[in-house]
């Protein structure tokens, strides 16, 4: 979309705000109401092409348009607040949805919904769920102390569960959170952590290796910095989805061996926002893991990507998870073949924070490494 089609939205949003206002002053078929409506309805279908559509997604007080967020101004803001209060987290709208369904959005900023809004014809909305229930957490679960103590029957479905979101099908929690639960139990007994890393001689399917390696991480700083129940559990969860979204990236660019050129790049920086965008429509996904696959890559100074608007506050999950994606991949290097050895990896984290790592996060990591390290 160009920088003239992301102002007419936003120029849109704003007729909508102003249509919500008039209606929670006056009465929805107020003239000023059906002005403002119908002044969106003209922006929407002269800017999207035939049977285009607008995709916004609402990640705390931002709205994101294909990644990016709008610039707030005050109907911005009424707009995303009442999304808020419906807990809506996505809204796509048809170039052809009639006057009568963005009246439903106007009915949503008026408050005059009774706090439902439902979707129609050109105009669906996608609800973040209630913070997951607190899952059964170790009794049960045999305690995992590495990467080779995972039940063959808990790899299986976890394999299918990654093969479906590779399919954009949804997502099954269920296998994640026994294998989160299972690395919990062994690591409060004192199993070192650093031990249950994926070998690297098995790194053939890196997105998912990676992910049960930066769990394995996350957990074990979370576990060193005091947190414990569901918070832990949603850090673990959280790392294995931070880079779902990598399972959208053509296979020819994610295991391109050389180089990648601007577009592949392009391609790839996308993993970040198609994750969270597929997180956001499936149920049960905790706020940490959404939050986690789209910031894991802005960098604790915000210079990553995608570019945050100024002011941004990183969630501490994505911080950690930060720490532990770094490591794990300087650990695994792309090519899987030269393996730097864990003092020297530390060294290069320790250049490194501040810019693109949380230093306080950093150092706890290390001295982690450290004490563990001397076990192994
Ligand atoms: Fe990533
Ligand atoms: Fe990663």
């Amino acid at each position: 979309m160009t920088p003239e089609e992301r102002g007419t939205i936003c120029r849109f949003i704003a007729h909508l705000a102003r249509a919500g206002l008039a209606a929670s002053l006056y009465a929805l078929r107020h003239p000023q109401t059906v002005k403002q409506i119908d002044a969106a309805h003209a922006l929407l279908q002269e800017t999207l092409p035939g049977n285009g559509e607008v995709n916004l997604m609402r990640i705390e007080a931002d709205l994101f348009l294909e990644g990016r967020p709008l610039p707030r101004d005050q109907y911005l803001e009424r707009f995303v607040r009442s999304l808020k209060e419906h807990r809506i987290s996505q809204v796509t709208i048809g170039r052809d949805v009639e006057p009568a369904e963005l009246e439903s959005l106007v009915r949503m900023i008026a408050r005059k919904t009774g706090g439902k809004v439902e979707s129609s014809g050109h105009l669906r909305f996608s609800t973040e769920e209630v913070e997951i229930e607190a899952t059964p957490v170790a009794e049960e679960e045999p305690p995992i102390r590495s990467f080779t103590d995972i039940p063959e029957r808990m790899m299986t479905q976890l394999v299918d569960t990654f093969d479906a979101c590779t399919k954009h099908e949804p997502l099954d929690l269920s296998s994640i959170v026994a294998v989160v639960s299972g690395f919990i139990a062994a690591f409060r007994k004192e199993a070192n952590p650093f031990l249950a890393l994926v070998p690297l001689r098995q790194m053939d399917e890196y997105t998912f290796t990676h992910s049960i390696d930066v769990c394995v991480l996350n957990l074990a700083q979370g576990v060193s910095l005091g947190f414990e129940g569901q918070l832990l559990h949603d850090i673990g969860i959280a790392a294995m989805l931070h880079d779902i979204g990598k399972l959208f990236v053509p296979k020819e660019v994610l295991q391109k061996p050389g180089e990648l050129d601007d577009a592949e790049w392009a391609f790839m920086r996308q993993h970040t926002v198609k994750g969270a965008e597929y997180l956001l429509n499936n149920p049960g996904i905790p706020r940490l893991a959404v939050l986690s696959a789209y910031e894991h890559h802005m960098r604790f100074d915000l210079s990553g990507y995608p570019k945050p608007p100024a002011g941004w506050q990183l969630n501490l999950a994505s911080q950690i998870t930060m720490v532990s994606d770094c490591f794990d991949a300087m650990r695994t290097r792309r090519v899987y073949k030269d393996v730097v050895d864990f003092g020297r990896v530390a060294g290069r984290m320790l250049e490194i924070s501040g810019t693109m790592l949380n230093p306080s996060l950093t150092l706890n990591f290390i001295n982690l490494l450290k004490k563990m390290g001397e076990q192994l």
